[in-house]
C-alpha cells in the first residue's frame, strides 16, 4: 500500500525546469529509490515531498491526503521523516541527546505541563524508543560521545537515528551513503531493510548505484528532471536510456 506519492510533480526555478511531470509512489515496508546523474532534480523532487519546496504543479498524497499545500514541519508531524544531503546534527549535543531531539520534536509538550514543572510521561516513552534505536544503529558505545567528534558515516547514522525517533511512518533519505566507507555502507543496507521490515515506508535519492541496485525493491531513474524508467532494480538497470544516461559513466 502506498504510503507517499508525488503525482505528476513539477518545480521550475526562474524559467527553468528542475523537474517535470514526475510521478512516484513509496510503499509501506519497502524501500524505493531516486536515481540519476548530478543535476537531475533528485534533490528538488525530494524538497517538494517533504514539503521544503511548494510545487509548481502536481500534488503530493500521504497516507491518501493530500498535503501539498501543507508545510514541511506539519508533513514531519504527520510522519513524514527525512535526512539532509549535508548532514546536519547539533555537534555540540551528546548522540543519545541528538536522538532525543527527533523522539520530542515530534510530540507536543502542552505549555501549561513546563509552566506547573510536571514531567511529561510521554518523555520515558521518548527514552525508550532513543534506545531501541541506538541498537539498531549499533550506536550504543557512542551514546555519550559529542557529536562533532564523529565520522561523516557515524554523523550520517546519528541523522537517520533522530529521523527514526521520530517514528516515521515515511522515512525519506537524500544521499545516505555519500561520505561513507564500505563497511558503513553495508551497515546502512542492513538498517534500511529492518527499517522497512518495521513497516516504514523508504524513499532514498542516491548516487550510489550499487546500494540502490541492492536494497531498493523499486527504482525510478531521474534524468533532465524527467521520469526516464522506472521498475524493479533489474529493470531499470537494464534499461538501455538508463544505461545511457547514468548506469555507463556511473563510478564503478
Ligand atoms: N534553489 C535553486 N535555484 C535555482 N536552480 C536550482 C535550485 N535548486 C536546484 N536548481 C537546479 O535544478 C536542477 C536540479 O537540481 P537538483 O539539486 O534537484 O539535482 P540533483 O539530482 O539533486 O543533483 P545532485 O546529484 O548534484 O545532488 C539543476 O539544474 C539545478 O541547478
Ligand atoms: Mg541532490
Amino acid at each position: 500500500m502506498s504510503v507517499l506519492e508525488g503525482r505528476g510533480i513539477t518545480k521550475r526555478f526562474g524559467g527553468r525546469v528542475a523537474v517535470e511531470d514526475v510521478s512516484i509512489s513509496v510503499d509501506a515496508g519497502a524501500v524505493a529509490a531516486v536515481i540519476g546523474p548530478n543535476g537531475a532534480g533528485k534533490t528538488t523532487l525530494f524538497s517538494c515531498l517533504t514539503g521544503a519546496s511548494s510545487l509548481d504543479a502536481g500534488a503530493v498524497v500521504f497516507d491518501g491526503a493530500d498535503v501539498t499545500s501543507l508545510g514541511a514541519d506539519a508533513r514531519a508531524r504527520l510522519g513524514l521523516g527525512r535526512t539532509f544531503q549535508r548532514v546536519s546534527v547539533f555537534g555540540s549535543m551528546t548522540v543519545a541527546d541528538n536522538l532525543l531531539v527527533g523522539a520530542e520534536a515530534t510530540r507536543r509538550t502542552p505549555l501549561w505541563r513546563g509552566l506547573l514543572g510536571r514531567t511529561d510521561p510521554r518523555a520515558a516513552g521518548d527514552a525508550s524508543r532513543v534506545e531501541r534505536v541506538l541498537a539498531l544503529l549499533d550506536l550504543e558505545e557512542l551514546r555519550d560521545v559529542e557529536a562533532r567528534t564523529l565520522s561523516t558515516g557515524r554523523l550520517r547514522l546519528v541523522e537517520l537515528g533522530r529521523a527514526l525517533c521520530g517514528e516515521p511512518r515515511v522515512l525519506l533519505l537524500d544521499e545516505p551513503a555519500s561520505g561513507l566507507s564500505d563497511a558503513e555502507t553495508e551497515g546502512l543496507r542492513a538498517v534500511l531493510r529492518a527499517v522497512a521490515a518495521d513497516g516504514v515506508g523508504v524513499l532514498l535519492v542516491e548516487h550510489d548505484v550499487r546500494l540502490v541496485l541492492d536494497v531498493a525493491d523499486h527504482v525510478y531513474a531521474l534524468a533532465q528532471g524527467r521520469l526516464l524508467s522506472s521498475g524493479t532494480p533489474d529493470e531499470v538497470a537494464a534499461d538501455p536510456a538508463v544505461r545511457r544516461a547514468y548506469l555507463d559513466r556511473a563510478p564503478s
